[in-house]
């Protein structure tokens, strides 16, 4: 088992490893004297996880009560908040017991928001199941639901205070999932840590989630220990996301998130090496990295549409808009660009 601490505010260790849906009582019983336990979670989760997650609180004197929502997105919304509040209410939670968030990103983001509000803010447990919430949802402490007007627009920064990480679970992950979950780990290396680039291209993956997930952590620990609410260094974790977003919405959504910040990611390496920014042949090394999960690499919308979509989303500050580009596997630089700039980078990342 690995262990990270996050250097957060209010500083919290994530557990990693395999076995842990069954230790997490035990880990948790580090930190916690016995209390109520509300363990949240999609009924796919419940029904591959749940029992033996229960248990495993049980058995360390927590008082376990389920609380199971209909898998999706959709579920990330205020009605779905508004019942799991009503739970809580109902079955008379105090400020001192503790929610427990197992599943993927859209467990974690209402959870955690749920958390942050309930009697003014009460302690939560992450437990990812899904690579993306292992590497990305589960640790930083932003949690959300969203809105008629959009994704993410109600919420709350607020740390869990654990997180358990069992990569056992990615085994039953469907493989385009855990692509999408590649895909961000494919991010963190670009970002900071380049042997993890070599990791992700090797042939032994599957052996190695647990010292991937590691690296990610890290590095996700580390800039949110620099940036804890997200208004400046923690920017560079958007690499490849402001065309991703872009891709995702020209789309329609059928393009998944990591699918579509694989395509963005790609875009950006290509105009950094036409730009000089950086040597060339670093977009191929991304592109075998990517090719690795299935990930597509080439990006089929043209400059102008994605530049005008890009321009809408809520990182532009005035006139300008943040962009990250690699100077070399493992170091990427915050890049402000104007509209007209946007779409010649664009431009050159598409060889248009
Ligand atoms: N808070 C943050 O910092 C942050 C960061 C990135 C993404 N997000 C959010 O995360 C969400 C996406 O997360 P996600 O991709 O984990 O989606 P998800 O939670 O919907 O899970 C994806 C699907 O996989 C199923 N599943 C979960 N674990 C499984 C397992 N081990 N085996 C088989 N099936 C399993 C789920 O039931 C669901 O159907 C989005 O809402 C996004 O906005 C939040
Ligand atoms: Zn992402």
């Amino acid at each position: 088992m690995k262990i990270v601490e996050v250097a957060a505010g209010k500083p919290y260790p994530v557990y990693i490893g395999g076995g842990l849906n069954d230790r997490a009582g035990v880990l948790a019983a580090l930190r916690y004297s016995p209390r109520k336990l509300a363990l949240v979670m999609d009924r796919n989760v419940a029904s591959l996880f749940g029992a033996r997650a229960e248990a495993s609180f049980s058995a360390a004197g927590f008082r376990v009560e389920k609380y199971v929502f209909e898998p999706g997105e959709d579920s990330k919304s205020f009605e779905e908040l508004s019942r799991l509040l009503e739970f809580l209410a109902e079955r008379e939670y105090g400020r001192n017991d503790l929610l427990a968030a197992l599943g993927g990103g859209v467990t974690g983001d209402l959870t955690g928001f749920a958390a942050s509000v309930y009697q003014r803010g009460c302690e939560y447990i992450q437990l990812p199941t899904t690579l993306l919430a292992a590497v990305d949802s589960s640790v930083g402490g932003k949690t959300a639901v969203n809105m008629r007007a959009g994704k993410n627009l109600a919420g709350a920064f607020w740390q869990p205070s654990l997180v358990i990480c069992d990569c056992d679970a990615f085994a039953t992950l469907p493989a385009r999932e855990l692509s999408c979950g590649a895909a961000e780990c494919v991010k963190y290396s670009m970002i900071g840590n380049p042997a993890l680039l070599g990791l992700l291209a090797g042939d032994a993956v599957p052996l190695r989630w647990e010292e991937i997930v590691e690296r990610c952590v890290i590095q996700k620990a580390a800039v949110v220990a620099l940036d804890e609410r997200d208004t400046d260094a923690r920017q560079i974790l958007n690499f490849g996301h402001t065309i991703g977003h872009a891709i995702e919405h020209l789309s329609k959504f059928k393009v998944l998130h990591g699918e579509a910040v694989a395509m963005g990611m790609m875009v950006m390496t290509r105009a950094a090496e036409q730009m000089g920014f950086c040597a060339p042949g670093i977009s191929s090394a991304l592109a075998g990295a990517l090719s690795a999960f299935d990930l597509p690499t080439d990006c089929p919308y043209p400059a102008d549409a994605l530049a005008s979509h890009a321009f809408t989303d809520k990182k532009r500050r005035g006139d300008e808009i943040t962009l990250i580009l690699p100077r070399a596997v493992g170091e990427c630089e915050l890049y402000p660009a104007t509209v007209n700039e946007l779409r010649e980078i664009i431009r050159m990342g598409l060889g248009e």
